[in-house]
This record gives structure tokens, C-alpha cells and sequence, in this order.
């Protein structure tokens, strides 16, 4: 039974932050207030439910950003805003020739979800011919940015990409990067952070962690965004499961949408040489057989950052693991981070001393996340699990309404969801976790 209610709310929220007259949707008011880039791909799945224009709009926005070369930011400055820092004026990613010139954008990326994102948004609609001819009209810019990583943020040429910030990564402050942090000492940088007066400074990352989060954006600006400077200065360089899984699946995608539209046998071809050295290196090099967990692989200090988070997990949804890993894989996700007296899935290991249920990316339940692991688990037929993630996240919903993220321990009585309110994102996945029949 699909709760109208739930629907309806996830609806308005989803409605009130669409700017109309940009066709993109915020994440949420204040503390998010432009076009982020995998937050995009999400809201243009909810959209895609029951108002299919808007959820072209978004990716057409998103798009608009795309620099010449193929890179996709991670946010598009489509308006002014002073309620966030670093806001449009701080990037300067005018000093790179490739940049758009209608539009200000960031000089870093965020997981590339928009090319799965377009195969979603064919599978929910039901005018098909309609969302061909649009997906026809962008695919090509979608292939020309995995082409972009390809060629230039695998150094090693293994079919695994790098990331240079944590905020590409999509799990800002989570405690994986702590013994990269340790390898810095940026300067005391003097900038006036505005996360902290919309939501408590105990739900967000430390002042010190925003001095190495601008370091690496001055290194960045200092070498004018070329990226073979970034890779041979940056303290920060990692092979993430999470950001690796997501360009796999959208390659995956990618190579089904083209054999619906028929012909590009070049692109096909490549993309199919692409997933094979992908998805077997991925498997080499990021699978830590001690923890049975997919984890992160620091390429600036050549070490796997041996930790799990919910990032292990997502190789799931880009059908990654054999059969006989993903069993591995799914005992572990079980026996770690999910008690009886918990909901799935926290983004960080419970029984890890760095967990922290309430500090963003340290331990809180994510929708995203959940909407990945729900689908992966689903793939392999750990239906159970799969029905009991899904259970989870609309419990929380239910409960608290479309927050940012949610502690994952079972509080009686008390408040346990954190973030900003009317989250975009939450919204949208609960419509498509709704409408899902299992
Ligand atoms: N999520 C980041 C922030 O909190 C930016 O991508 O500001």
C-alpha cells in the first residue's frame, strides 16, 4: 500500500524547492541554497514519479555547468546566494580555459549518478519515446565526462578513479579521511562558515576540518585546476568504492541506453573495455579480505583506508562482487550495522570508537545511501535485507519527516534526526522507494 500522505508531503517539498524560473531544485533552503550535482540525479528520480519535465529540467540545468572538457561540477551557481560558503566568487574556476562561460561553477565533481540517473528516469515514465529523444539529446555529455575521468584522473591507467577533495566524495567529513588530515597542516585560513548557523555545529564538520577542506581547494586555484598538477601535489588522492560504484553503474547504464537508441558501436565498445578493467581492478584493489568490505584506497600515500562505512556496500547496486563476495559482503553489513536495536544503515562502522550517531558523515543514516544499498540488495536477491532497509528508511521519515540524515540507534522519546529540514533529496527517493513493489 503506498501512503498517499507520505507521497504528498515528499511532493511538496520537492515542489517548494524547484526554482521554476531555472528549472533546478535546491537540496534545502539556507544551508544548500544552489544546484548540487548528485543531489540532482536523486531529485530528478522523485520528479520523474509524476512531473517527468521537471525532472528533465534538472539534468538540462545540471548540464549547463559542464565545462568544455567534459567535467561535471559539483555545484552550478544559477543564482546569488550569501546563506552558503564557499559560495560562487571563491572558486575562480574561470582560471581554467575550459569553464562555462554563462555560468559560475566549483572546479571539483561529486559521484557520477547522472548517467544511471537517465535510465531511471526511462524505466519510471510511461512515454518512453518522449524521455528517448531527451536522453538521445544528452547522453553524448554524459559519455564525454566518463571519457574525461578516464583519461584524466587515472594516472595508473586500472580503470579506477581518483578523488581530490572530500567533498567529491559526497561523504564530507566522514572518519576515513581523518589520517589524510593527519598528513596536513594547512594555514589557519580566515572565512566566515555559514553551515553552522542553520544547523548546530555538533551535526557538522570541526573548523579544523574546514581549513583542510579549503587547502585543498587553494591548491586546486593555485595550479589553475590543471589536473596533472592536482594529481602530482595533492595531499588528498583516493580511490573511493562509493564514487567508483556509482561511474561503473552509470557506465552500465550508459551501454544499455545506447543499444536502445541503436548504433555509437565505438562508444559501446569502449565502454564495455572500460567496465572490464574496471570492475575487476575494483574487485583486486578496494575488497580488504580481513574486514570482507570494500573500502578506500589513499593512491597519495599507496594504502587502503581500512574502515568500513556504508560506501562498502554500494559496489552492490553496480553489480560489482560475485555472488560468493556479495554473501561476504552482506554478513558483514549485517553482523556490523545491523542489531536489532538499530536501523540500516549508518554511514559509518557502530563499533568503530569514530562513530558518531549525530556528526553528519560520521555515523547518521543517509536516504541516498539507503536508496543505493535497498537497490543493490535487491539485485542480488537478498530480498529480506532489501525489505527490511526499505522499512527502515520510512520509519525514519515517518517518524521525523524528510531530514538530511537520522541517528541510526533506536532513541526512545528523543529527537533523532539532524541536518536541514525538507531535504530534497529524502523526499524524492521516499516517492521511489514507495513506488517500488517489494
Ligand atoms: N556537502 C558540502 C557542504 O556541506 C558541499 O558539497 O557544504
Amino acid at each position: 500500500m503506498i501512503d498517499k500522505n507520505l507521497v504528498k508531503g515528499a511532493i511538496n517539498v520537492l515542489n517548494s524547492n524547484f526554482n521554476d524560473q531555472q528549472g533546478f531544485t535546491i537540496p534545502c533552503e539556507g544551508l544548500y541554497p544552489f544546484q548540487w550535482h548528485w543531489d540532482s540525479g536523486f531529485i530528478s528520480i522523485g520528479f520523474a514519479h509524476y512531473d517527468p519535465n521537471k525532472a528533465k529540467r534538472e539534468i538540462e540545468a545540471l548540464l549547463s555547468g559542464q565545462w568544455a572538457n567534459g567535467f561535471i561540477p559539483h555545484i552550478v551557481f544559477h543564482n546569488d546566494s550569501d546563506t552558503y560558503f564557499p559560495g560562487p566568487d571563491y572558486h575562480r574556476t574561470d582560471l581554467h580555459p575550459d569553464c562555462p562561460k554563462n555560468v559560475k561553477t566549483t572546479g571539483i565533481t561529486q559521484p557520477p549518478v547522472t548517467g544511471f540517473v537517465l535510465k531511471e528516469l526511462y524505466d519510471i515514465v510511461e512515454d518512453k519515446a518522449d524521455m528517448l529523444t531527451f536522453i538521445k539529446q544528452n547522453i553524448d555529455k554524459i559519455y564525454k565526462n566518463h571519457e574525461h575521468f578516464y583519461r584524466h584522473r587515472d594516472p595508473n591507467k586500472e580503470g579506477l578513479v581518483y578523488i581530490y577533495h572530500n567533498w567529491e566524495s559526497g561523504t564530507d567529513n566522514s572518519p576515513i579521511w581523518d589520517e589524510i588530515w593527519e598528513t596536513m597542516d594547512p594555514p589557519k585560513y580566515k572565512y566566515e562558515r555559514k553551515d553552522t548557523t542553520h544547523v548546530d555545529a555538533a551535526q557538522r564538520p570541526t573548523n579544523r576540518e574546514y581549513d583542510n577542506y579549503i587547502h585543498l581547494l587553494e591548491i586546486a586555484k593555485a595550479h589553475n585546476y590543471d589536473d596533472a598538477k592536482i594529481a602530482e601535489l595533492s595531499p588528498f588522492l583516493v580511490q573511493d568504492p562509493l564514487f567508483n560504484a556509482m561511474l561503473i553503474k552509470s557506465n552500465t547504464a550508459l551501454i544499455e541506453l545506447y543499444e536502445l537508441i541503436g548504433g555509437h558501436e565505438e562508444k559501446r565498445t569502449t565502454l564495455n573495455q572500460w567496465q572490464t578493467k574496471a570492475k575487476a581492478r575494483f574487485n583486486e584493489k578496494l575488497f580488504n579480505k580481513d574486514l570482507n568490505a570494500y573500502v578506500h584506497y589513499d593512491l597519495r600515500n599507496e594504502k587502503q583506508l581500512s574502515h568500513i562505512t556504508s560506501s562498502s556496500f554500494t559496489p552492490l547496486f553496480a553489480g560489482i562482487p560475485s555472488k560468493e563476495r556479495a554473501t561476504l559482503l552482506v554478513n558483514t553489513l549485517m553482523t556490523k550495522f545491523g542489531e536489532e536495536e538499530s536501523y540500516l544503515c549508518a554511514s559509518f562502522d557502530p563499533q568503530s570508537d569514530k562513530f558518531n550517531p549525530v556528526k553528519y558523515w560520521r555515523g547518521p543514516v543517509w536516504i541516498n545511501l539507503n536508496w543505493l544499498l535497498f537497490r543493490g540488495l535487491k539485485s542480488y536477491d537478498f530480498i529480506d535485507i532489501a525489505k527490511r532497509i526499505k522499512a527502515d528508511t520510512l520509519t525514519l521519515i515517518e517518524e521525523h519527516g524528510f531530514y538530511e540524515y537520522f541517528d541510526s540507534r533506536k532513541l526512545e522519546g528523543k529527537n533523532g534526526a539532524y541536518g536541514g529540514n525538507n531535504f530534497s533529496w529524502s523526499a524524492a527517493l521516499t516517492i521511489d522507494l514507495l513506488k517500488d513493489k517489494l
